[in-house]
């Protein structure tokens, strides 16, 4: 018997940054969008915790303890007093350290998982405040859809969404988010960090299903950090653009590219000049809003 949880990768269509926090964190204003590239995460019965992965960057998934889905199954064992006697199988499919939240997908996919195959029936607002306990994105990828963050991104309000087409140019090798969050630090220092809030424009837009209109009042605050850390990602931007793209920005933290077309087609024709400018490793198309994790087999 196991249990399979399908769950999406996110962009963010706003990310509004403020001054680190006492604790390290940054308050964020920032709006999710989960996107239709998907990891799945199958949980079966074994001796004890193991974790497995497979996909095109399964080299790169730490199996270790390390990673989320491990650390899901332990938290919810240890809230439910029972081992965490499960092997973890994930098949890759969303870029790894890609500003992406695939790690936090993961996570959040283990946790369902998890629940399901142990029959615990854990409420949802339990189930996402121990996602909050795992990491600031992973309430997010339970929860899909789009969504207003706030707080250090864990504090959800979903919000109205219409469907949009995404180009998405995965960069060769990932960044580190405490590192983009430091570089952020170091690019706003001596400076006023005003409070991050959510621009009623974008929210506007992202209900409206324009994708004009949702262009120009895409943002993300850690841009300017994760482009001093690549800057080479600024090359990638202009294929996209230049290919007819309506907008470019990083996704979350980076170095993934974010692409806003119009359709499907639009999609198709700047996923191709992407790939042949060679300003980045590979590209995925997806589209969103879609659900957030979903137990598929079970
Ligand atoms: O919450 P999560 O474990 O995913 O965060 C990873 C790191 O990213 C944190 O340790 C912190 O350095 C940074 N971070 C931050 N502010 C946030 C979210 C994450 O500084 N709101």
């Amino acid at each position: 018997m196991s249990v399979t949880v399908r769950v999406p990768a996110k962009v963010n269509v706003q990310l509004g940054v403020g001054a680190a926090r006492p604790d390290g964190f940054h308050p964020l204003a920032t709006v999710f969008l989960a996107v239709s590239l998907f990891d799945e995460v199958t949980a079966t019965p074994a001796a004890a915790l193991t974790v497995t992965c497979e996909g095109p960057d399964a080299d790169q998934v730490p199996l270790d303890r390390t990673n989320l889905a491990a650390r899901a199954a332990e938290v919810l064992a240890a809230r439910a007093g029972i081992e965490p006697a499960v092997h973890l199988h994930i098949a890759k499919n969303i870029p790894v350290a890609g500003g992406m939240a695939g790690g936090s997908a993961d996570g959040a996919a283990a946790l369902l998982a998890c629940d399901t195959l142990w029959g615990l029936d854990t409420p949802r607002t339990e189930l996402l405040d121990l996602c909050a306990e795992l990491g600031s994105d992973v309430p997010f990828s339970l929860l899909g859809g789009a969504a207003l963050g706030t707080g250090r991104g864990e504090l959800l309000t979903p919000v109205d969404a219409g469907s949009f087409h995404w180009v998405f140019a995965v960069a060769d090798g990932g960044l580190s988010t405490p590192a983009v969050f430091r570089a952020f630090d170091r690019l706003t220092a001596g400076t006023t960090v005003p409070e991050p809030q959510p621009s009623p424009e974008l929210l506007a837009a992202l209900a409206s299903g324009d994708p004009d209109r949702l262009a120009p009042a895409l943002s993300n605050g850690l841009q300017a950090a994760s482009l001093s850390l690549r800057p080479a990602l600024a090359d990638t931007f202009a294929a996209g653009t230049g290919a007819g793209a309506l907008a470019a920005l990083v996704s979350g933290s980076g170095p993934t590219t974010a692409f806003l077309v119009r359709d499907e087609e639009g999609a198709a024709k700047v996923a191709a000049a992407l790939e042949a400018s060679g300003t980045c490793r590979t590209t995925r198309t997806a589209s969103g809003p879609v659900p957030g994790a979903t137990v598929l087999r079970g």
